[in-house]
């Protein structure tokens, strides 16, 4: 085991997938699985605080879950107002510090208010910094940062896209968990999780409980981050940390 990660993950980001498969299990029309989601979500927040994690970041709606059916984006969305409403005053009373992260173009007027709202009201809370990402993209993420640059004048650097990114506020992820089997991305922290340890759950989200979170805690615990080094120079203790400057 690395001695040198043996410790909690500051930024732990989860793409929560496996709502469908979950509700379709039990014959539940698919938002019956979001609904459960918002449960699951809770119950986690609830472990990060516990143990100690830093931000938890949370892929919610993508860019192209636009393309579902009308009923289910319409659910969601429906889903979405209605967690705000009903979250966010427990959610500040533990502490947690609310950031929304996506394109707002698109999103209901109410949606937007709901979330300028929960971020006012949360602003001053230092238990944990959560970010969810809605109506996000990685590609959106990187091509908005570049174009805020261009727009600006300002070079194209490293340096400067990361600041101009969405996750700006926040270090990069360490662990980043997908739950319901699959092993990709869809388009989640492209820029951010460059070096992020990856861990694959196969619990669907709804099924997601703190067993599981410290299963992927323990797993990024096993990992020896290099960031590029050799493992001998780690163990030398050289840094388990990315000393890299961006350009
Ligand atoms: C993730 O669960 C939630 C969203 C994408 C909004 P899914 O709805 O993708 O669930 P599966 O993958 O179909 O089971
Ligand atoms: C990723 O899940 C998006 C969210 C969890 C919000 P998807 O279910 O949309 O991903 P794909 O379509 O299986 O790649
Ligand atoms: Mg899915």
């Amino acid at each position: 085991m690395a001695s040198s990660s043996l410790q909690i993950p500051h930024h732990i980001a989860i793409v929560m997938d496996g709502n469908g498969r979950w509700a379709t299990r039990r014959f539940l029309p698919r938002v019956a699985g979001h609904k459960q989601g918002v449960e699951s979500l809770r119950r986690c927040v609830k472990a990060c605080v516990d143990r100690g994690v830093g931000v938890l970041t949370v892929f919610a709606f993508s860019s192209e879950n636009w393309n579902r059916p009308p009923e289910e984006v319409s659910g969601l969305m429906e889903i979405m107002v209605g967690a705000l409403a009903r979250e966010v005053p427990k959610l500040s009373r533990d502490g947690v510090q609310l950031h929304f992260v996506g394109e707002r173009a698109g999103l209901s007027k109410k949606m937007v208010q709901g979330l300028v709202d929960a971020e006012t009201a949360t602003a001053q809370n230092t238990k944990l910094i959560l970010n969810v990402c809605f109506n996000y993209g990685g590609r959106w993420d990187i091509a908005r940062a570049a174009a805020r640059l261009a727009e600006q004048g300002e070079a194209l650097t490293e340096a400067n896209l990361d600041r101009a990114m969405a996750l700006a506020h926040v270090p990069d992820p360490d662990l980043l968990i997908r739950t319901g089997g699959e092993q990709r991305l869809s388009n989640f922290l492209l820029w951010q999780s460059a070096y992020a340890e990856l861990f694959f759950s196969d619990k669907l989200w709804p099924e997601f409980d703190p067993a599981e979170l410290d299963a992927g805690i323990a797993a990024f615990q096993a990992r020896e981050r290099r960031f590029g080094k050799t493992s001998a120079q780690i163990t030398a203790g050289s840094g388990s940390s990315p000393d890299r400057q961006l350009a």
